[in-house]
């Protein structure tokens, strides 16, 4: 299972390489360089960037999403979360919002790579877009970090079920072999 895990979170965490840091780069990157030009940049050169960005977009959502879901229904399945260190029983709040973050971060990321009218209508506000989907996804791994720190048990170990003398066995544990 420790291999399955392992992949899981180099997809998950490549996922959020590629999706964090394209944002960034397209909002403290290439809007301003695109600001410092005179004129209009190369429509060839543009489309083609859009193309590549979206592909990038598609890939790491997907890989996000399917990693998430099955490492989250894995560590539900195997382990407890304890309550008693941060973020306790906040865990479960603080999935929901990164879940629900997330949703919007690969909502307005494809939207701004994307062909559609309302990705046209979205570029022609670039900058404050991806202002925005950029803090949105900042938050997400603030939020992820979040959920790291929870302090987990494996449920396998901690949840076998003990030992309880009982009268039917009380005998047996005090009799020594040669007793009556
Ligand atoms: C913008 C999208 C997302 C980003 C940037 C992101 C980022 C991250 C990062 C950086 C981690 C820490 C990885 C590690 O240290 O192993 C993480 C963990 C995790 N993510 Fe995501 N994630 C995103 C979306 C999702 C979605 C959609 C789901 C669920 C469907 C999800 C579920 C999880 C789970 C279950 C963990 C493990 C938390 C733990 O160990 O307690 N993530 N995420």
């Amino acid at each position: 299972m420790i291999a399955l895990d392992l992949l899981l979170r180099w997809i998950h965490i490549f996922g959020a390489i590629m999706l964090v840091g394209s944002t960034i780069f397209m909002r403290c990157a290439y809007v301003p360089a695109k600001a410092d030009v005179d004129g209009d940049l190369d429509a060839n050169f543009v489309e083609s960037l859009r193309k590549r960005w979206s592909f990038l977009v598609m890939i790491s959502s997907g890989q996000l999403l399917v990693s998430g879901l099955i490492g989250f229904v894995l560590l539900m399945k195997n382990f407890d979360i304890s309550k008693d260190a941060f973020p306790g029983s906040a865990y479960h709040m603080i999935f929901g919002i990164k879940f629900l973050l997330a949703f919007v971060v690969f909502f307005l990321a494809a939207a701004l790579s994307g062909r559609s009218g309302l990705a046209q209508k979205l570029r022609e506000r670039e900058k404050t877009w991806l202002t925005v989907n950029m803090v949105l996804a900042i938050t997400v791994v603030c939020f992820a970090g979040m959920m790291r720190l929870a302090d987990r048990s494996e449920k396998s170990t901690s949840s076998l079920p003990q030992a309880v003398p009982s009268v039917a066995n009380v005998h047996e544990l005090t009799s020594t072999p040669d007793g009556p």
